[in-house]
């Protein structure tokens, strides 16, 4: 049937009419929270280049997964600036790193939300790069060690779940063995498997402190134009053990999120990275869009193209207005 007797007009016309035919409803069970924590105590240092969002001591991130919790938010995920940095990313694995001390903090205080964690090196290197470097490249096969003992130290702490995203081949099969080795195979493994070398993660870069002395990171991340490749990168990260495959950055790669999807009907996250925050805060701080608008049609967009799960800043906004 066409127009004049077909109207798809008639289900737009009232707002009960457009929930019932809603095809995507976002929810807050769709977002993990990312966070940062520093050393120190009573610390909340507000990054420039992202509004809202705050580098903080384990102290004062303990009382933010606890605001997280009561909003329904199901997972946190955690970066970690450590100290010190050195060649071997050391406090990256350290029994009382920075990460490893608040996964404690968390679990000591009772708190149900799912504590993730970031798997890299780039925070703890000298370098600012996500491997070992030599002769200013990045080397993969002993960069794989140096992973597996990250994430084994995360778990050892209490952490709920790995994220490894690093992007050196071969880190999920490392990460899984390192991880079975010590009795932790119920723990999974969030892969980002899909990871462009983007220019959205330079707001990132301010709040974790690994921004590269030399190079880019476009020996090891993905090339932007590529999408078939994400499809290799994906099966090869399930071949490997990978129990949700995530794309990264999101925005500019919806149709990646779309393809791993449809391909693979695996639980797949994606990450609404700190550019694409920082771009929407900047253009509300200005009155030139309504955030509140923004942020649910791109979370929703994101969700649509066929993410279970969402990595975003604004999770707790989100939340609020979701409520
Ligand atoms: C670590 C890492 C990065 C992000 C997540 N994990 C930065 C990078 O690869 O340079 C970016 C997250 C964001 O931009 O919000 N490798």
């Amino acid at each position: 049937m066409y127009f004049p007797e077909y109207r798809l007009r008639r289900l737009r016309k009232d707002d009960n009419f457009r929930r019932l035919i809603r095809e995507t409803n976002l929810l807050v069970d769709d977002l993990i929270y990312p966070m940062f924590v520093v050393p120190g105590k009573n610390v909340k240092k507000e990054i420039k280049a992202m509004p809202g969002i705050f580098q903080m001591s384990v102290d004062t991130a303990l009382e933010e997964v606890r605001e997280v919790e009561s909003l329904g938010i199901p997972a946190v995920i955690l970066f970690g600036i450590p100290e010190k940095k050195d060649e071997a990313a050391t406090e990256a694995y350290a029994e009382n790193g920075i990460v490893q001390t608040a996964i404690r903090a968390v679990k000591q205080a009772n708190l149900s939300t799912l504590v993730v964690t970031d798997v890299c090196l780039c925070e703890y290197m000298s370098h600012g790069h996500c491997g070992v470097v030599q002769n200013g490249q990045i080397l993969n096969d002993v960069t794989l060690e140096l992973l597996a003992n990250a994430a084994n130290s995360h778990v050892e702490a209490g952490a709920d779940m790995v994220a490894p995203s690093d992007m050196m081949d071969g880190r999920v099969a490392a990460i899984r063995s390192g991880l079975d080795h010590i009795g932790y195979n119920d723990t999974p493994i969030m892969s980002y498997a899909a990871k462009y070398a983007s220019c959205f993660y330079d707001p990132f870069r301010e709040a974790a402190e690994s921004t590269p002395e030399f190079g880019d990171r476009r020996s090891y991340q993905m090339d932007p134009p590529n999408a078939l490749e994400a499809l290799r990168e994906a099966s090869l990260d399930i071949e490997e053990g990978a129990d949700i495959i995530m794309v990264k950055p999101a925005l500019s790669y919806l149709d990646v999120i779309y393809r791993v999807k449809e391909e693979f009907r695996y639980p797949t996250a994606a990450y609404n990275v700190s550019g694409e925050y920082s771009t929407i805060k900047a253009a509300a701080a200005n009155g030139w869009i309504n955030e509140e608008r923004a942020v649910i049609e791109i979370l929703t967009s994101i969700k649509r193209a066929g993410a279970d799960m969402i990595l975003t800043y604004h999770a707790k906004d989100a939340a609020q207005w979701l409520k």
